[in-house]
This record gives structure tokens, sequence and C-alpha cells, in this order.
């Protein structure tokens, strides 16, 4: 009689080219079945393409005729997602053009949303001077590069913001997701679905303009919010990276930010302004989501390291900011298979490989 630990070490000797591990040591295996001589296992597809599944399935069929099976089957699943890590919505804030205020957004929002006692996690994908543990006076020991070596799990990766926020640090793992190594690959989307809590958000604070990440981040999102600013260079570049989005990659809908403005008529007007052009001459749609003042207790709230909605909670800033969090509470959530956070791993790989 064959056993399923049997099977489970001969696999030990097939390595998956380029991640040199296993498929028992990738956590691939889903379901081993032994009945007589012949052996169905089921395997998750995670990051590999129909080539490495190929290769896979051939391996383990010759690894399992030293063990007198004389029928494998081998099946792969997509990646199956888990309960515990559902997600609601994943928002990518982005601008054409840099410190136009998409850090101070992201985090603010979120402690917004998170007063509204919703689960938010950021994500800085950012890797400027300017980053968000930086700005909240947070101190993490590790980033997402320690989870792509395999050294830590996302969890002990994620630090705890002000108002119950999540926030995952910067790296630079993150910047050239196209030169991951499929074990980083893996490890990554394991590292995500390992997640034991759900979140209701995921914000993700994206580097300015248009680099491969904030391309990637953009279509595994969403949503997306494009921050801009009443100045000719904040509109020119935002109008820019629409176009190069919409048109090179099929992201359609932009929710539009109007921030640092005198008054919420002039976010309006520069909306307005906005649209005129972009209409014009692109096919996209653009929503407004709404405007953010200009207002020096953010950057009194900045100084502290606190964030404004619990610093100064009924500053002009601060109030439109939960304008904000309620209008994205509203927002459609996507069927909840596109919701959970492994699968927008998988969808950020899959992105990040030009495919
Ligand atoms: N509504 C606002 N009122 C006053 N100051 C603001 C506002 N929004 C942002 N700022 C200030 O503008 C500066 C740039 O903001 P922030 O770092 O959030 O921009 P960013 O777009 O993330 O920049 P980068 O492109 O460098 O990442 C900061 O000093 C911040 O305090
Ligand atoms: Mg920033």
């Amino acid at each position: 009689m064959i056993t399923e630990e049997q099977v489970k070490q001969n696999l030990e000797e097939i390595l998956v080219p380029g991640a040199m591990r296993s498929p028992v040591r990738l956590n691939l295996i889903r379901q081993i079945a032994v009945t007589d001589q012949k052996v169905a296992i089921t395997l998750t597809s995670a990051a590999l393409d129909s080539n490495a599944e190929d290769w896979i399935k051939s391996k383990i069929s010759k690894a399992l005729e030293h063990l007198g099976v004389n029928q494998t089957n081998v099946t792969f699943i997509p990646a199956a997602p888990k309960e515990v890590n559902d997600i609601g919505l994943v928002i990518a804030v982005m601008s054409g053009k840099g410190g136009v205020g998409k850090t101070s957004i992201a985090v603010n929002l979120a402690m917004a949303l998170a007063l509204n006692h919703k689960q938010v996690m950021v994500l800085d994908a950012d890797l400027g001077l300017a980053n968000i543990d930086v700005l909240l006076g947070l101190h993490p020991t590790y980033n997402l590069s320690h989870v792509l070596r395999g050294e830590r799990s996302l969890e002990e990766v994620i630090v705890q913001g002000p108002a119950g926020i999540k926030v995952v640090p910067a790296t630079s793992g993150l910047k050239k997701m196209v030169e991951l190594a499929p074990a980083e690959l893996v490890g990554l989307i394991r590292a995500f679905s390992e997640i034991s809590f759900a979140l209701d958000t995921l914000l993700i604070d994206t580097a300015a303009g248009i680099s491969d990440s904030v391309v990637t981040f953009s279509r595994a999102a969403q949503a997306v919010i494009v921050v801009v600013c009443d100045e000719p260079a904040s509109i020119t570049d935002a109008y820019a990276l629409i176009k190069v989005l919409s048109r090179d990659y099929g992201v359609e809908r932009f929710h539009i930010l109007a921030n640092m403005v005198s008054s919420a008529a002039e976010g309006h007007e520069l909306f307005d302004k906005f649209s005129r052009v972009t209409s014009r001459f692109l096919d996209v749609t653009l929503d407004f989501m709404g405007p953010v003042p200009y207002d020096e207790f953010l950057r009194k709230a900045i100084q502290r390291q606190k964030a404004l909605v619990e610093m100064f909670p009924t500053s002009k800033g601060a109030m439109a900011f939960k304008k904000l969090a309620a209008k994205t509470d509203r927002w459609p959530v996507p069927n909840s298979a596109s919701g959970h956070l492994e699968f927008f791993v998988e969808r950020l790989i899959r992105f990040g490989s030009g495919n």
C-alpha cells in the first residue's frame, strides 16, 4: 500500500526551476489521494506559467514510478483564497507629479476609514524620503524584502499605526516586481495567503509618475485615485499618467482628488478644467472624489507624526478626509473572489510580468 507520506517524500526530489525548492516546500500541494496503485495530486498554480506546470507534471509522474504507481493524475487549481484574508477593496493612490500629497492622503484616508471601524492596511510602495513609517513615527524592524527572502511572515513585517491601521513598510523589493525570482513570487503569494485577518480596505501609496511598479499597482488595484493640485505641472503630469494607463494598460476609471485647494469651489473648478481636457482626448471615466483643502493643521499633525483626523478632528482637512472616507465606503466592492489579498498579489505578479 502506497502512503501519502511516501508520495510526499518522492516529491521532495523535484526542484521547481527558478525556485529550486520542491512543490512540497513551496506549499503548492493542496491534496494527495491514493487509491491502489493510482495517485491523484492537486497543486495550486500560484505564479507558475503553463510550461512550468507541464514540467512539474512530468517530473511528478516519473518520481512516483519508483514507488510502483501505475497512474498519476496531476491537476492544477488557482491559488485558493481563504476566508481569513478576505478584503473589501484595493485602492491605489497615484499622481503624475511628486509632492502633491499622495502619502498624506493615503494615511489620512486610512485613518478616517479606521475611525469608522474599518479594518485598513496601507502598503507603502513608494521609496521616496517621506515614507509612511517616518511620517507616522513608526520604527519598523522589517519590510517586504524580508518576506520575499522567506525570512519573515507578512504579519511580522506589518506595523501597527495610529487608529489601529496596519502599515506594510516600504521596500526596494516591490520596485522590481518584474525581476523577482519565481521563488520570491510564490513566497509573496503565500505570505499574503497566510494573513489571518480580514481587511475592508488596502490602500497603496505609490511613487509619483509612470514607473513599472505604478503601472502594475494601478492594474492590480480595483480603484485608482489620482491626486492633482491646481498648478500646471500637476495637471499636465496627471493627464500624462492617465493617458498611459488608459491607452496602454486598459485602466478606464479614475477617481480624481483635488488637493491643497483654497475652497471646495476651487476643487470643483479644478476637476471641471481637468475633465474637459481629458474627455476631449482620452476615452476614460473620471469621477470627482472631492476636494481636500490646504490645511496648516495637516503639516502640524505630520510634524508631530500623528494623523490629522486624530490630532485635529474638527479641522477643515480632517472634515474633508471624513467625507472622502464615507465616499469610498459607498464604492462598489468587487465580488468576493477578486477581493482576496492573495488574488490581488497574483494580479500584481501577472501585470508585473507584462502579460
Ligand atoms: N492638504 C494639504 N494641506 C497642507 N499641506 C499639505 C496638504 N497635502 C499635502 N501637504 C504637504 O505637502 C507635502 C507633500 O505631501 P506628501 O508627502 O503627502 O506628497 P506625496 O505626493 O506623497 O510626495 P512624493 O511624491 O514625494 O511621495 C508635505 O509637506 C505635506 O505635509
Ligand atoms: Mg509620498
